[in-house]
């Protein structure tokens, strides 16, 4: 029996009841907003803010770190719970409408995405699913998350990989093609970018990228953690060939909601870390295992499909809110900050300005407050939460900017930052 008259079959012994549940859930109702209207864009956003449970206790500036949920995920996921819950049954057969969700907004093919439970799972499904060999070398950038790092080095002690890693470049978006161009060798396999980069919002091109990789045959992979929900695009148009996310970052879904993507006509480079129901068929014992055709080798045993709702429920609320307009709000909210804390001496923002090279993310310390302090007087004295930056020692501050962020909010942490440091 094939996969698809499997799923045909379990889907039609569980048809009625759970069916029907799926319609209803699956839909998720988008939450009510008023139209946009450009004369008061404040009324949207509020209206917006609105849809988050989040405290009004203390302004909340670490999506990147984690993302709030908002009612109608959440909400999604809830009633999906409570619906299974009162027949016990599992609701697998709703993945289908959830992956198509995904896929549609990620711009790619239903076949190549996977659920799983976060970016550092996809990271790794392809860093270890890859097989390379003693010797391999793979690229990446020195700003890379452990979620994107960590593996990496794992596999580098387990099978003798070589990593070679390049430093974003902030200045100049090509530059940062060229810094790679600069250390591929006939031993390189695979080039992985942060889409966006963590510490300090760096937005890598990536299509560029992907072009420089394809003409040479080295995989290249994105870790969009930080790009999905902050800013509209299509893997389709960029051209990778796999792509891992968080849904509980920029797109507001519930915890432990993840996608990976592997293009599904290279799927068979990259075997599945863990196997089990749904990853394949293999009807009696003893007999031959046959992988699922899909990315749905990716995915084993019992899940969460409570979880898929609600990523699909942010999705759609982004779609409603439009995906241009989360971007643009975000881009112009980091322009408030970045404009305020240039009034203040001795800050130096470190995100850059060019408008291809950053997204909602403001990354800024002072000369004269070490950034431990500035982060913790912002969260104790103002209750901002920020996200402190510690990584490669550039000891600095990280502010993200989302749709429930407001321009009062942005002015007060400028205001917060000059007394602080002594400015105001
Ligand atoms: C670029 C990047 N990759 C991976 C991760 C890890 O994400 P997750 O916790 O969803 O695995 C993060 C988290 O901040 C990140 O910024």
């Amino acid at each position: 029996m094939n996969l698809d008259r499997k799923t045909f079959l379990r889907t039609a012994v569980l048809a009625p009841a759970a069916l029907a549940a799926g319609a209803k859930l699956g839909a998720a109702p988008v939450a009510d907003l008023p139209a946009f209207d450009a004369r008061e864009p404040e009324r949207f956003w509020q209206a917006v803010r609105e849809l988050y449970p989040l405290t009004r206790e203390r302004t909340y500036f670490n999506t990147g770190g984690l993302g709030p949920a908002s009612r109608p995920a959440l909400d999604a996921a809830a009633a999906v719970t409570a619906k299974l819950q009162e027949k016990c049954e599992h609701g697998h057969e709703q993945f289908a409408g959830h992956r198509k969700t995904v896929a549609d907004f990620l711009g790619a093919d239903p076949a190549g995405i996977a659920f799983v439970r976060n970016a550092t799972e996809g990271n790794a499904t392809v860093a270890v699913g890859l097989q390379l060999k003693a010797g391999d070398e793979v690229i990446f950038d020195d700003h890379a998350h452990p979620g994107g790092s960590f593996v990496w080095y794992q596999q580098a002690r387990l099978r003798g990989l070589t990593v070679k890693l390049f430093t974003p470049d902030a200045g100049d978006p090509a530059g940062n093609v060229a810094r790679i161009a600069a250390l591929l060798t006939p031993r390189t396999r695979v080039v992985q970018v942060s889409h966006i980069t963590a510490p300090t919002g760096i937005v890598l091109p990536v299509a560029e990228i992907a072009r420089l990789c394809r003409e040479r045959g080295i995989w290249f992979h994105i870790d969009g953690a930080q790009s999905a929900g902050m800013l509209p695009f299509s893997l389709r148009e960029i051209d990778c060939d796999s792509f891992a996310t968080s849904g509980h970052k920029w797109l507001g879904g519930p915890l432990e909601t993840g996608v990976l993507y592997v293009r599904p006509d290279r799927l068979d480079a990259v075997a599945p870390l863990l196997v089990g129901s749904y990853s394949g068929e293999l009807e009696f014992l003893p007999g031959e295992f046959r992988i699922a055709p899909t990315a749905l080798r990716y995915e084993y045993g019992t899940r969460n499909v409570a979880a898929a709702a609600g990523l699909a429920a942010a999705m759609q609320l982004q779609e409603k809110i439009g995906r241009d307009r989360i971007a643009a709000r975000g881009r112009e909210l980091a322009a408030r900050v970045r404009a305020g804390l240039a009034r203040i001496p001795g800050i130096e923002v470190l995100t850059p300005s060019h408008p291809a090279a950053s997204g909602a993310m403001v990354t800024f310390r002072s000369a004269k407050v070490p950034q431990d302090t500035l982060f913790t007087r912002l969260l104790k004295e103002h209750s901002f939460r920020c996200r402190p930056v510690t990584e490669q020692r550039i000891n600095a501050v990280r502010v993200s900017l989302h749709v429930f962020n407001s321009p009062a909010e942005c002015d007060r942490l400028v205001a917060a930052t000059a007394k602080i440091t002594g400015a105001a």
